[in-house]
C-alpha cells in the first residue's frame, strides 16, 4: 500500500506536449516512495496504460451501476479492463458542475470497491462554507455520506482533500490550512467509517504547482497531491515530485 501520492489529473484534456512524449518523460522517473498516478480521459487509458512503466493509472469517474441500460456510463469493471488501478471520484467539478449528490458518489464508491479499483475520493468545502466556520461539519458530512458497508473490507481508500475555492483558481490553501483541515478529515475517518481507514493517505488538491508545494509539503501534514492544471505539462508535474522527493 504506497503511503505518498502524486495524481496527475488532465480533465477533459490531454497534454500539449502528446501522450507519448509526456508519458516518456514522466513513467521512467525513479519516484521513490511515491506513488505517480496519471488520470487521462476514458478513451485515453488504454494509451497511457500502454506506457506506464512505474506509474498508475486512474480513471477520472466511474458509472455508480455494474453494467445495464445507463446511456453514456463506464463501468468500474471496463475501466479496469483498459488497465486502471485507480478512480477518481466525487471530484468537485463532478459536484458542482454536475450535480452529483453524496449518495450518488456513495454508490460509485461501492461499485469501485466491488471491483477492486481504489477510489480516490474527493471531498472539500466551498467558499462561503469556509467563511462561515463550518468546514469541519462539512467535511466531515462528505465523510459519512460515504460511510458505506463494503468499506469494511476495503484495503485501500484514498481520500483527496479538494477545497472548492482552490481548484482551477490560483489561489491554493497554505501548508498551514491543510493540516488544520486533515485533522478534521481525520477525525470524521475515525468517527464514521471503519476503524482501518483512519490512516487513510489524504491528499490535497487545487492549485498545486512546483512553487508553493514546498509550503504544503512541509506544513501541510499531507500524503501527496491531485494536480490538475499544473499536471498537463511533464515538467512541472516532475518538478512537484521533486520537492516532495528532496523534502524527505
Ligand atoms: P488544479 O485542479 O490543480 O487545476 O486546481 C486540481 C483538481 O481539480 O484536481
Amino acid at each position: 500500500m504506497a503511503n505518498r501520492y502524486l495524481i496527475a489529473n488532465w480533465k477533459m484534456n490531454l497534454p500539449p506536449a502528446g501522450i507519448e512524449p509526456y508519458m516518456a518523460q514522466v513513467a521512467p522517473v525513479d519516484a521513490g516512495d511515491v506513488r505517480i498516478v496519471i488520470a487521462p480521459p476514458f478513451p485515453y487509458l488504454e494509451d497511457v496504460a500502454a506506457l506506464k512503466r512505474g506509474t498508475s493509472v486512474a480513471a477520472q469517474n466511474c458509472g455508480d451501476h455494474e453494467k445495464g441500460a445507463y446511456t453514456g456510463e463506464v463501468a468500474a469493471s471496463m475501466i479496469r479492463d483498459c488497465g486502471a488501478r485507480l478512480v477518481i471520484l466525487g471530484h468537485s467539478e463532478r459536484r458542482h458542475v454536475y450535480g452529483e449528490s453524496d449518495a450518488l458518489i456513495a454508490r460509485k464508491l461501492a461499485v469501485a470497491l466491488l471491483t477492486g479499483l481504489i477510489p480516490v475520493l474527493c471531498i472539500g468545502e466551498d467558499l462561503r462554507t469556509r467563511e462561515a466556520g463550518k468546514v469541519a461539519m462539512a467535511l466531515a458530512g462528505q465523510i459519512r455520506a460515504t460511510a458505506i458497508e463494503s468499506l469494511e473490507g476495503a484495503d485501500e481508500v484514498v481520500i483527496a482533500y479538494e477545497p472548492v475555492w482552490a481548484i482551477g483558481t490560483g489561489r491554493n490553501a497554505t501548508g498551514a490550512v491543510c493540516a488544520e483541515t486533515v485533522v478534521h478529515i481525520r477525525e470524521a475517518l475515525t468517527r464514521f467509517w471503519p476503524r482501518r481507514h483512519a490512516n487513510a493517505p489524504v491528499l490535497y488538491g487545487g492549485s498545486v504547482t512546483p512553487e508553493n508545494v514546498g509550503d504544503l509539503e512541509t506544513n501541510g501534514g499531507i500524503n501527496g497531491y491531485l494536480v490538475g492544471g499544473a499536471s498537463l505539462d511533464a515538467g512541472k508535474f516532475l518538478g512537484i515530485l521533486r520537492v516532495m522527493r528532496r523534502l524527505t
